[in-house]
């Protein structure tokens, strides 16, 4: 069954907690953490200070995606923080296999991130490694932006990819994400989907979790 995660993004941020309640109370499955540096992608968002009062706040898992340059540096403040997933980009980093190692080293589900114009051939000698791959299909940096329509290509040439050679990488999807979409994202190989504008950008964000949730599994069993 399809995941759902939730990207606090698009919520309140004086009020994280709540949106993550929320989320909770629509069947989510993950909470999605946008940490943007400033450098790897223009805007600043959280930190771990802010990730460590989150992980008392809930007990949906904390999917927290790295949009910073070095990971190196700031992946252990994330794993002190609680993070349960941490994803990096394969864009910022020279040392992919030593920064998925140390994730992995640290008892944590380890992701790789890929912006849009990323070939998927960059995953091939790591993806045995990974738990989970995250397809980005808007470019970093903001919420509410257009899906890309080459991304449905990249998820079901990714699904290819893993199932042809048996490993277990889930294919998590991050961007433009929506109750239009959501079916075909599934019906092509997305395993985890992120949606922060889709959720907490309504009247209801458990609500619209819960129709979601509801799409995907009737997606799956259709
Ligand atoms: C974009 C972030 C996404 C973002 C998605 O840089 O990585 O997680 O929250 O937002 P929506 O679902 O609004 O496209
Ligand atoms: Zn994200």
């Amino acid at each position: 069954m399809a995941l759902i995660a939730p990207s606090l993004l698009a919520a309140d941020f004086s009020r994280l907690a709540e949106a993550a309640a929320l989320a909770e109370a629509g069947g989510a499955d993950w909470i999605h953490v946008d940490i943007m540096d400033g450098h790897f992608v223009p805007g600043l968002t959280f930190g771990p200070g802010l990730v460590a009062r989150l992980k008392k706040a809930t007990r949906l898992p904390l999917d927290v995606h790295l949009m910073v340059d070095t990971p190196r540096e700031v992946v252990p403040w994330f794993v002190d923080a609680g993070a349960d997933l941490i994803s990096i980009h394969v864009e910022a980093t020279p040392h992919l296999h030593r920064d998925i190692d140390a994730i992995r080293a640290a008892g944590r589900k380890a992701g790789a991130a890929l912006n849009p114009a990323t070939p998927l051939a960059v995953l091939h000698e790591i993806l045995p490694e990974l738990d989970y791959v995250l397809i980005m299909c808007v470019n970093p940096g903001r919420g509410s932006q257009r899906f890309i329509a080459g991304s449905h290509g990249r998820i079901r040439g990714l699904r290819r990819m893993i199932a042809e050679r048996s490993l277990a990488a889930l294919v998590e999807i991050d961007g433009g994400v929506n109750l239009d979409n959501a079916a075909d994202l599934v019906r092509d190989g997305a395993q985890v989907l992120v949606a922060g504008n889709a959720v907490f950008n309504t009247a209801d964000p458990a609500a619209a979790t819960a129709r979601l949730k509801d799409l995907t599994v009737r997606a799956e069993t259709a």
